[in-house]
């Protein structure tokens, strides 16, 4: 075994999903607080993290190329190489064959475990190759360092796994089952969250509804109540949460749309397909119509909610009608903005077996035509909103000089120019409509 310089910078480069987003946050805290530096832009770290994705195709023939790039690109003429750690879906996923495949990767840490990598990176500093893939009983949460230093809307992962089991989906497998974190360790966090710069809080979770936990009174509560609690923090402007279930969509978290004002007016409920026969094969424990019927119910309470959605096209056995249905309900629905994604048959779901694998080419088509009425609907959407007057949280600085960018409250990308700062929450009219952002002015 060799020894390996211990590293003096990192990067964490994610993948996939908002809570890989979220891990990847905490991992580069927990780097920082190992004395690791971020490498500055343009220049090669000594440690890379890949935060990888396993949800859809080729996610681990993309980890092969992105190691092999950074061995490549690395370059150094001293004759080292980077520190390679695997982390996220595909490491938890494919662990073993990462390890026997590449041999420049010196870590693999699971969604669960990664609290552990101070501890492994000094086993990989020592020339030992180290994987951990555990689910411990002990949370991660608890392990990890304070938060410090966060961007005005920032991330809180509330629940993590999957119990629901749709018949495409890895999720269930590569994070493990359904777990809610305490109300008071997520009272907590968003407090600090709050105390370190965020206005806005995104509540994370796979089946983030499906959140349950004990109040301050030992009373049950459900995601509603957690909502509620946040919204009392008087410098947190802003809570949203994502993703959810239909399952799971509570008459008090719907109630809590219509009445908790820091809530904002949008809703990302997948549904998949159109199809009750595809819907009923992908085990999804709804139909087209009961997904509606949840859409009115919150309409009635948030008549201005914007919605939004996930869909899969070219499920096992998926005809040309079943595919019409799913067309049928975006244009009853009238999306903001949406997800759309061809299947891809994941080993060892119970999908992936099924009969009727639809042809790639099909697929093609039917993604197209999806994907043009959910485009059409995005920009009738935001050319609807155009004269609101709304407030932007503003995230970042723009391209053009002046130029700031933020949301709105319907998660609209809006950009503007004017004297606001990072972090303001500001008053603006939409004025400007394009597919995917809107050009506001201050007022
Ligand atoms: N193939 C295609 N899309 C998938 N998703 C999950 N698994 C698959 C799969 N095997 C999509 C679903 C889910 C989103 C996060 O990813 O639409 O809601
Ligand atoms: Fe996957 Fe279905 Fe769970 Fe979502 S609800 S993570 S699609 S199994």
């Amino acid at each position: 075994m060799s020894k390996i310089a211990p590293p003096r910078t990192y990067r964490v480069k994610s993948f996939g999903c908002q809570m890989n987003v979220y891990d990847g946050e905490r991992m580069a805290e927990l780097l920082g607080s190992q004395g690791i530096a971020p490498a500055p832009e343009g220049e090669q770290a000594d440690l890379v993290v890949l935060n990888t994705c396993h949800i859809r195709e080729k996610a681990a023939e993309k980890v092969y190329s992105d190691i092999g790039r950074i061995v490549k690109d690395w370059g150094r003429e001293d004759g080292t190489s980077p520190l390679i750690a695997v982390a996220g879906c595909v490491a938890q996923a494919e662990g073993e064959e990462i390890m026997a495949r590449a041999s420049s990767v010196k870590m693999v840490v699971g969604p669960q475990a990664y609290h552990r990598l101070p501890d492994m990176l000094a086993r990989a500093v020592d020339g030992e190759r180290v994987t951990d893939t555990d689910m411990p009983a002990e949370t991660k949460f608890d392990a990890l360092p304070a938060r410090r230093k966060v961007a005005p809307s920032a991330f809180l992962t509330v629940q993590e796994g999957c119990d629901k089991f749709c018949t495409y989906c890895v999720v269930p497998y590569t994070r493990g089952a359904e777990v809610s974190r305490p109300f008071a360790d997520l009272v907590d966090e968003a407090h600090r969250l709050v105390d370190a710069g965020a206005r806005e809080i995104t509540l994370l979770g796979q089946n983030v509804n499906a959140w349950t936990g004990e109040d301050g009174k030992g009373r049950p509560i459900g995601l509603e109540g957690l909502i509620r609690e946040l919204a009392a923090l008087p410098d947190l402007a802003r809570i949203r949460y994502t993703t959810s279930h239909p399952t799971d969509m509570t008459d008090g978290l719907i109630e809590a749309h219509g009445e908790v004002a820091k809530l904002m007016p949008f809703l990302h409920l997948p549904v998949q397909s159109g199809s009750d026969r595809v819907l009923k094969a992908m085990n999804r424990s709804h139909t087209a119509d009961s997904y509606l019927r949840i859409l009115d119910r919150v309409r009635a309470v948030r008549p201005d909610i914007a919605l939004s959605g996930d869909f899969i096209v070219g499920f096992p056995g998926e005809t040309d009608a079943e595919f019409e249905q799913t067309l049928s309900l975006v244009d009853a629905v009238g999306y903001a903005q949406c997800f759309s994604f061809k299947y891809s048959a994941r080993p060892g779901t119970p999908a992936a077996d099924m009969d009727g694998q639809i042809a790639a080419a099909v697929m093609d088509e039917r993604l197209k035509r999806l994907q043009d009425a959910l485009n059409r609907d995005q920009l009738a959407f935001n050319r609807a909103s155009l004269g609101k007057t709304c407030e932007v949280l503003v995230e970042r600085k723009g391209r053009h000089e002046g130029q700031l960018l933020g949301k709105s409250p319907w998660l609209q990308s809006v950009h503007f120019t004017g004297a606001a700062a990072v972090g303001d929450l500001v008053t603006v009219e939409l004025a400007e409509a394009g597919p995917n952002s809107i050009g506001a002015r201050l007022v």
